[in-house]
């Protein structure tokens, strides 16, 4: 005999608590099931452990989709304000780090705490350690058979998230489902990553490992301006992890470096005052030394005064540091990626309830959608909007 339930929702990560969460609190009877051996896991680790829950200003320009349009709806129906009043309303501190990224003052436990809290009280069901073998189409819904039995339902939603980071469980779950039903994908790859360089470039910067610098980082057209880090696998920081969503392989990114800061003036001005100082040393007033030495000896200045460059030769120089380009190997891979870009294609899902439009009854919501969001608490608003879209209609 199978357990009937309204609702079934396969992973109990950000998008599939609050959907459970809208859905329960509507009366359908929800059933939540996840593999893992705690809910939320990626909330747990995520923004250093204080979980930074969204960014005040999300909207849709923040989002990667081959239909930008997509997100829209499900945006606007749900608004960063309306989860910070979900936290508030549980007493937890927050706090604004930087360019609206609100995080927890104490820990992502209590985001994990406060859904779980919500979903007791909506009568949601949580199952973990559940190993879903199949699902099925029945005449009134689906069939979700795990290794402890079956469970019947009229609406399933599919929160099982993407690719990344699979040592936590990431399993590419939803992109079966979505095959099994006939829904397009598009092509997954690894986002908000850092991104590596090859042995005879990771030579040349090994002196720089460890380095942090504000740059602005291009590819194509789009600019981040963030700090940059120069590791010992190649580079990171937020700067290179936003950028690595919109980078493809053989592709340059551009730094440039103190996009803030006229380094070429500031240089000028410092010949003026005393011509005999070295180039180096009056650039590590603005650079990180090390940097300072790196683009002084790359450029064959080492130990010269300042006296002895130009205008031009200063403009020069200074280029080398505002477009310094490099062509990264490749990316570090899911194995650090934050989110998986690309998934299932918008085309087959309703925006409103993120139904599939061809299989009613069936849902995706969350990070196997093809939405992506950029560094700074995005990704988890799309969870929260689309499982909360999603919720007012299973
Ligand atoms: P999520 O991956 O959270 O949940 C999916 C659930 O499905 C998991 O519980 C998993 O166990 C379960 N599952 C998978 N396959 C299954 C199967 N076959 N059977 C049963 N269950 C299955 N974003 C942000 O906005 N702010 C931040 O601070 C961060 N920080 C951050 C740090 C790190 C290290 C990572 C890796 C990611 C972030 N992110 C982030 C991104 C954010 O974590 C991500 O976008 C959301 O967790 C996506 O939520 P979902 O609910 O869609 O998937």
């Amino acid at each position: 005999m199978a357990e009937q339930y309204d609702v079934v929702i396969i992973g109990a990560g950000a998008a599939g608590m609050m959907a459970a969460i809208e859905a329960g609190k509507r009366g359908r009877r929800v059933v939540v099931l996840d593999h893992a051996k705690a809910p939320g896991e990626k909330i747990r680790i995520s923004g250093g452990g204080r979980c930074n829950f969204t960014n005040i200003h999300a909207s849709p320009k923040n989002f990667l989709s081959a239909n930008p349009h997509f997100c829209k709806s499900a945006l606007a129906r749900y608004t960063p304000q309306d989860f910070v009043s979900l936290v508030d309303s549980h007493g937890i501190a927050w706090h604004e780090k930087t360019l609206g990224q609100l995080f927890c003052d104490d820990s992502a436990k209590d985001i994990i705490r406060m859904l779980l809290t919500e979903m007791k009280d909506a009568r949601a069901v949580l199952r973990l350690g559940a190993q879903i073998q199949s699902v099925e189409k029945t005449l009134s819904g689906f069939r979700v058979v795990t290794a402890d039995g079956m469970i019947d339902c009229s609406s399933l939603v599919i929160a099982s998230g993407g690719k990344s980071i699979p040592k936590m469980g990431a399993t590419g779950f939803a992109y079966r489902i979505a095959e099994q039903f006939g829904l397009p994908l598009i092509e997954t790859r690894p986002a908000l990553v850092p991104l590596t360089l090859d042995p005879a470039q990771l030579e040349s910067l090994s002196l720089l490992a460890g380095v942090a610098v504000d740059a602005e980082a291009r590819s194509g057209k789009a600019a981040f301006e963030e700090a940059v880090l120069i590791t010992h696998r190649g580079l990171s920081g937020p700067a290179i992890l936003q950028i690595s969503s919109y980078w493809r392989e053989g592709g340059d990114i551009r730094l440039g470096l103190l996009p803030r800061v006229d380094i070429a003036a500031l240089l000028k001005a410092a010949r003026r005052e005393n011509g005999r100082q070295a180039l180096q040393t009056a650039l590590a007033e603005s650079l990180p030394k090390r940097l300072a030495q790196f683009f002084t000896e790359t450029a064959g200045f080492s130990n010269r005064p300042l006296a002895d460059l130009s205008d031009k030769g200063i403009d020069a120089f200074c280029l080398g540091i505002k477009d310094w380009t490099i062509t990264p190997a490749g990316s570090e891979g899911y194995r650090t990626a934050e989110v998986t870009l690309g998934g299932v294609d918008t085309r087959a899902l309703d925006s409103r309830s993120m139904q599939a439009r061809d299989v009613p009854g069936l849902y995706f919501i969350g990070e196997c959608v093809d939405v992506t969001g950029w560094l700074g608490g995005y990704n988890f608003q799309w969870a929260w909007a689309s499982g909360f879209s999603a919720g007012q209609t299973v």
